[in-house]
Formats: structure tokens, sequence, C-alpha cells
């Protein structure tokens, strides 16, 4: 069985972040989001998987190339309008061939690693299987309603009015029926191919239509609260590590907690870490505070600064800010420094969407 990730989105709720960094590529904990659902994917036992991308020279070809060293096999399939999730798995259609297959959302990311859903669909009979997971606010997901057998009654795409609380969580398994399931759908109210509804129109046809709920926590990582907060879940979940006592990296009167985990070079120089933290290679804390689930990639400077609950990309610089940083995210090469000489002002440069609270 062959897998495909969707990541052609243009990602506008977490611009600016996105203008230049695909949100395949945003870090959660170090890692990339599309990482986690590779985790997954492997897991299962996929080796061959296929991304599709909205330009086959982005970012997300350039970086993960033909998965050689990520232990998979992977394709790129050019998405270039935006025209839906069916749309999407429609082009993937060569790539699949008449096998079943996995569709996987790119910015979903999961606790659960879902075996079961994966190991039973085959043998079950069912045309498709969805992963479900309930949310508070039912108006802005796919939602399912079930049957006593817990198969899908109907789904509905954002339904103004919805008649249960549980949705689809961005994890299907198909079989080939689904593309002249996608051939019989019209555009959505916003003008998408929903995939909901080519999986309704299975169930129109008579075909069962499988569900799997979803054990612990489920991030649709859209904005950037989300991130933070898929940041801080993952982080949570880190193992018991010992602090680190190394005397090359951990110098002068700092205090490091177990939990924290520092990449080669790092250095943390008369400053509290307080885990769950992670820190890349090549950066440097110094008289610094950084409190628990907070990210830091490589070649980073933080001095004289309060940070916790954050990602901080590579490159960054943090200098001499008054008060606490908390829940930010900070893209590569993105600098807060303050004023070194007067006027002591609030300087700003900032990127189409950029939000600052002082
Ligand atoms: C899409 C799907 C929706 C699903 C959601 C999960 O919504 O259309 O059915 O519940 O992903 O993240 P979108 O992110 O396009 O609004």
């Amino acid at each position: 069985m062959k897998a495909v990730i969707l990541a052609a989105g243009k990602a506008t709720r977490l611009r600016p972040v996105t203008l230049t960094m695909p949100k395949a590529l945003v870090p959660v904990a170090n890692k990339t989001l599309i990482g986690y659902a590779f985790d997954v994917l492997k897991n299962a036992g996929f080796e061959d998987i296929g991304i599709v991308v909205n330009d086959l020279d982005s970012p997300i070809p350039q970086t993960l190339g033909d998965g050689n060293g990520l232990g998979i096999n992977l394709q790129y399939i050019l998405q270039e309008e935006q025209k839906g999730l069916a749309h999407a798995v429609n082009l993937c259609r060569d790539f699949v061939g008449d096998e079943p297959f996995c569709v996987f959302l790119g910015d979903n990311i999961f606790q659960d690693k879902m075996a079961p859903m994966f190991a039973n669909f085959l043998s079950s009979g069912a045309e498709s299987a969805i992963a479900l997971g309930e949310v508070s606010d039912p108006t802005r997901f796919g939602i399912a309603e079930l049957n006593h057998d817990g198969s899908i009654q109907r789904v509905v795409e954002k339904p103004k009015e919805p008649q249960s609380n549980l949705a689809i969580a961005g994890v299907y398994l198909f079989k080939a029926s689904i593309f002249d399931a996608i051939g019989r759908i019209k555009p959505s109210w916003r003008n998408e191919l929903e995939i909901t509804d080519a999986i309704q129109t299975l169930v129109n046809d008579g075909k069962r239509v499988d569900s799997y709920t979803l054990k612990g926590w489920w991030i649709d990582a859209g904005k950037p609260e989300a991130i933070i907060l898929a940041n801080q879940l993952v982080l949570e979940e880190t193992p018991y590590m010992p602090a680190p006592e190394n005397k090359e990296q951990i110098i002068g009167k700092s205090e490091v907690s177990h939990r924290v985990f520092l990449g080669k070079n790092s250095q943390v120089i008369d400053s509290v870490i307080r885990g769950p933290v992670i820190i890349g290679d090549n950066t440097i804390v110094k008289n610094s505070y950084v409190g628990p689930y907070t990210s830091i990639g490589d070649n980073v400077t933080i001095e004289g600064s309060e940070i916790e609950a954050s990602i901080v990309m590579k490159n960054c610089v943090i200098r001499n800010i008054p008060g606490r940083i908390d829940s930010s995210l900070l893209a590569d090469n993105a600098q807060v420094v303050a004023a070194s000489h007067m006027p002591v002002a609030h300087r700003f440069v900032l990127a189409e969407n950029s939000y600052v609270q002082l």
C-alpha cells in the first residue's frame, strides 16, 4: 500500500512564517511537521510515499529529496492550483494505481500512531476508513455521524448545524473506488472539491466506510497557536533524561534541569533552563532563562532574556529583552533585540501578517 501526504496548501493562516517556509517544514520540537506524518506511516509499514506539493522546486523536495536517509521512498506530485483535497487526491491516481492507499493531511499531528486502523483495513471489506477526533468547534471541520456499528452514516464538511462533535481528522484509507466518487462531486461553497463529499458519495452508493476514533491528542496545526500547542504536547512526551552536566557546554552559574536536550557545540552560560526543552546545535544561551516547552533551533543566540513555551527557529537572535517572551513563534533569521542606542524606541521591520504584542 502506498500513502500520499497532502502538503500543497498555501498556509495563509501561518504567515509570515509560511511566506518562505512551507507549513510541512515548520519545526515542532525541532522536527518538521511532515516528519511526524512519516513516523505514523513508517510505523504502519508504508515505504512508498507521494507528497503533493504546489511547486516541484519548493523547499519540500529540496529538503527531503527521494527520502534516502529517512528510510522511505518519496515521490512528488504537483498540484498547481489549490482546488481542494479531493482534487489533490485525484492527482495521485497514477502514483497509487489500483491498490488501496492512505491519504494523510500534512499539517495534522497526532499522539496516536493509529496502528489498528491501518492493520484492519485490508481485511475489513470496507471501501474506506477515516480517523475521527472529538472537537469543541465542529463547524470548522468535516463532521461525521455514525451508525451503531461505528461505520459512517453521514459526513458533512463544515456543517452550520453539526449533528456530532466527531471531526474528520486528516487520515483516510481508500480503495480505487474513491476516484470514481471524486469524478461525481461538484465544487463546494468554498469552490473546492471536498474529499468529505467524495466519502459521502461512497456512503450514498451503499459502500461501507469505517471509522477509527483517535486516542490522545490531535492538532490541526494551521495557526501559530496550534503549532505552539503541538510543540508543548510533543515536548511533554519527552522521556526522562538526566540533567546534562558536560562542563564544556554548561558553563558558569548555570542551572539546567532534567529533560533538556542540548545539541552539539551549544553552550549554556550563566543561565537557567527548565525542561522539557530542546536546543539545536551551535546555539548560545547566555544570562538568560529558558522555561518549559521551548524548542530552539541551530545557530541561535539568546542573551539577557527570558523565554518559555515558544519555538525559535534557526539563526535567530534574542537579546536583552525586558519581560518574558511567552507562546511565541520566531521563524529562521528573526531578531528580537533591545535598542542599543538612543532613542530607546520600538523599531519594527515586519513581514505581511506579522504579529507583535508588547
Ligand atoms: C480539512 C478537511 C476537513 C477536516 C480537516 C482536518 O479542512 O476538509 O474535513 O476535518 O481538514 O484538519 P480544511 O483544513 O481544508 O479547512
